[in-house]
């Protein structure tokens, strides 16, 4: 989270408003190591906030209205009467994620009077990097300073989670919610979306982490996400438990025939991807990198053939980086298109992404690769 993005947010405040702000925050972004399409499933994930992030800055202002301001998404402004916040269509549905927050926190009881917020970003939009959630946050955080309050983070981040269920209307797990409101600097966050605990994992020494943005969100996105947590659902209740996490592979493979095929392998990468995870984040802690990079390549395998949400596009950039050398690659978040992520010896992390670029452009894909350091939580910045 860079200096220069602050002093840029307060200018963008300053020219809109014509006032120096009173308030400002910053969140970031977030990586996913492991653990993916397992958050709604009470799963475990092991994600990171980075150092690319969403940046606020705001003034109280005397009207009870939200006014609302970005440069990010296009460039726009909004403003609505704060005991009439709904979500909006079209060009102004960007608005849904800072009004969303205002109005859930205000449904739990914590009614601001009227602000004026600005929005910057470092963090690219539709690159699976969670700015959706980095946007929640930053707004969370505004709207907690000027009630004088500072919510813990799963408390922050179930308020986040619930404003863009209802007003952003994509029915997410809770994974970006807790990642972005819950990061440590050099630390990825083993969460359990069961209990909802988060414990901070350092990093191996000597590893970077490097995001390969692929440029494509295909059209097929929206529903499909709706669609697996639907699947999951219907595997869990003909398996008779609350989710998928309460189940073993072995009980999922005794009811193939029950199941049926499709929900069969949706159930398999759930509950195979958990444990995954929890051989990932022992890896990591004993620092044997050849076997967190197979649990990776595993990791994508599943989430291609069994969870069906890769695009060529993805498989092609996990195929460049695994021939490059890097020390894991796989698609990351919600999938058909965003991104992939890539461990990587430190020293080499930039030629890597550099070298990634190149290899993909030659075989005909736009795509933007750069490394990013696992960072802290979303927080109040300093005047
Ligand atoms: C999106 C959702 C998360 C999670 C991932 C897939 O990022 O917001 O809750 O389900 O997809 O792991």
């Amino acid at each position: 989270m860079t200096e220069a993005c602050h002093v840029d947010v307060f200018t963008h405040l300053a020219n809109w408003i014509g006032r120096q702000p009173e308030l400002a925050s910053a969140a970031p972004g977030r990586i996913n190591l492991i653990g993916e399409h397992v958050d709604y499933q009470g799963g475990l994930v092991l994600p990171a906030a980075i150092d690319l992030g969403v940046y606020a800055a705001a003034v109280r202002i005397d009207e009870p209205v939200l006014r609302l301001h970005t440069s990010f998404r296009g460039g726009a402004e909004v403003e609505l009467p704060l005991d009439a916040l709904a979500p909006l269509d079209g060009a102004s549905s960007w608005a849904n994620y800072p009004l969303g927050v205002a109005a859930c926190y205000r449904k739990a009881g914590h009614e601001t009077g009227g602000l004026a917020i600005a929005f910057d970003a470092t963090l690219p939009a539709g690159a699976g990097l969670s700015s959706s959630a980095a946007f929640e946050a930053a707004t969370a955080v505004i709207v907690e300073q000027a009630l004088g309050i500072e919510l813990p983070p799963r408390e922050r981040a179930l308020l986040c989670q619930q404003a863009e269920h209802a007003y952003a209307g994509v029915p997410c797990g809770i994974m970006d919610q807790l990642a972005v409101n819950a990061g440590h600097v050099g630390h990825a966050l083993l969460i359990d979306c069961q209990s909802l605990s988060v414990t901070p994992t350092p990093l191996p020494e000597g590893v970077a982490m490097v995001v390969v943005d692929s440029g494509v969100k295909h059209a097929l996105a929206d529903g499909e996400y709706a669609k697996r947590r639907a699947d999951c659902e219907q595997a869990a209740s003909i398996l008779g438990v609350g989710c998928l996490r309460e189940a073993s592979l072995a009980d999922v493979e005794a009811a193939h025939a029950t199941l049926g095929d499709r929900v069969f392998r949706r159930a398999r990468h759930v509950v195979s991807e958990i444990e995954r995870t929890r051989r990932f984040a022992t890896a990591m802690a004993t620092g044997e990198l050849q076997a967190a990079a197979a649990l990776m390549a595993a990791s994508h395998a599943s989430l291609r053939d069994d969870y069906e949400v890769s695009c060529p596009e993805l498989d092609t950039l996990v195929e460049i980086a695994n021939t490059l050398g890097v020390a894991g690659a796989r698609m990351m978040g919600g999938g058909f298109g965003g991104s992939t992520i890539q461990l990587v010896p430190a020293s080499a992390a930039v030629d890597l992404a550099r070298a990634i670029e190149v290899a993909a452009t030659a075989k005909g894909l736009r795509v933007s690769a750069f490394p990013v350091n696992a960072a802290a939580a979303a927080a109040p910045v300093a005047l």
